[in-house]
């Protein structure tokens, strides 16, 4: 079975929330993942936090960011403006902001942006499949660039295969599983021009991350797990999906004892570069605390 099927399969015992992913604003994706707690932006950000600084030291220019499945430009909002998934969720389920147009939303937060100190100097490009969630994070000045593509079906135009080739560092936080090895084939000879960017994936543990890994080593990548850490992504929607979600993991041979057992979703971290940036300095010394 290939992956995408694979994961087409995992998928289904995970609660579908594609009617939330392309709104003109993000109340509804926030007031939906708030009751999930879904919190997995805000565990990925110190280690992101420490792969830009790494990169940083290497370079003179601000360190370029490509987060996939950018969504609403969330981790954009926490890694360059420092907010909390906690301040993202207050923010867009202010009473004030029920009865509001989506154009009125977006002008409210291109002002509540332009009015934050950016605590990181970075660029962020986002790229998701959903154009209303990368119009909103491009107009509302979240992201720098936006790319609306889905890769599993798609391939780059040339502008955006321009833009990617200053990546530095890629993202992702809850969109492996949608993203197939298909879309990181399609992904690498444009982030790969010049430089070749770091890339970290927080991955759910019911997702393997083999193919990707073997997609990414045809274009020289080390892949390393972070190990003995686990993440948590939200809160399982219901006692089916829970039920479902053990199933699929105990099937891959994963023990959800003592982990989604206790009820939420968690994901692993995978960092994938260049061999020779791995061999110098494994990931656990990269990120040690
Ligand atoms: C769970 S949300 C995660 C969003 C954001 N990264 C976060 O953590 O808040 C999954 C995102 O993946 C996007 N997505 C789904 N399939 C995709 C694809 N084939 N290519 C790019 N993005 C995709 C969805 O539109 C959605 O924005």
């Amino acid at each position: 079975m290939s992956a995408d099927n694979a994961f087409e399969d995992i998928n289904e015992s995970k609660a579908n929330m594609d009617y939330i992913y392309n709104e003109s604003d993000p109340r509804a994706y926030f007031q939906e993942l708030k009751k999930l707690a879904y919190t997995i932006p805000d565990a990925a950000k110190p280690i992101f936090q420490q792969l830009i600084t790494h990169l940083q030291r290497r370079q003179e220019r601000a360190v370029h960011v490509l987060d996939l499945g950018c969504s609403y430009g969330v981790n954009a909002a926490l890694l360059k403006y420092d907010l909390s998934m906690h301040e993202l969720y207050d923010h867009w389920s202010d009473r004030s902001l029920v009865q509001s147009a989506p154009e009125d939303v977006v002008a409210h937060d291109r002002h509540f942006i332009d009015n934050l100190d950016e605590q990181e100097d970075i660029v962020v490009t986002g790229l998701d499949q959903a154009e209303s969630a990368v119009a909103f994070a491009k107009e509302s000045g979240l992201l720098d660039e936006g790319l609306a593509v889905n890769l599993e079906i798609s391939s780059l135009s040339n502008t955006a295969t321009e833009i990617l080739a200053d990546a530095d560092l890629v993202t992702s936080t809850g969109c492996v599983g949608y993203m197939t090895e298909k879309s990181f084939e399609r992904l690498l000879p444009a982030v790969t021009q010049g430089r070749s960017p770091w890339i970290g994936n927080f991955v759910l543990r019911m997702f393997p991350f083999d193919a990707i890994e073997e997609t990414l080593a045809k274009f020289g990548y080390v892949t390393e797990r972070l190990d003995g850490q686990t993440f948590v992504q939200r809160n399982f929607a219901s006692a089916d999906e829970h039920e479902q979600v053990l199933d699929q993991l105990r099937d891959g041979g994963i023990d959800p004892t003592s982990g989604e057992v206790e009820g939420q979703l968690l994901a692993e971290f995978y960092l994938s570069r260049p061999k020779a940036d791995a061999v110098a300095m494994p990931i656990e010394r990269l990120l040690q605390a």
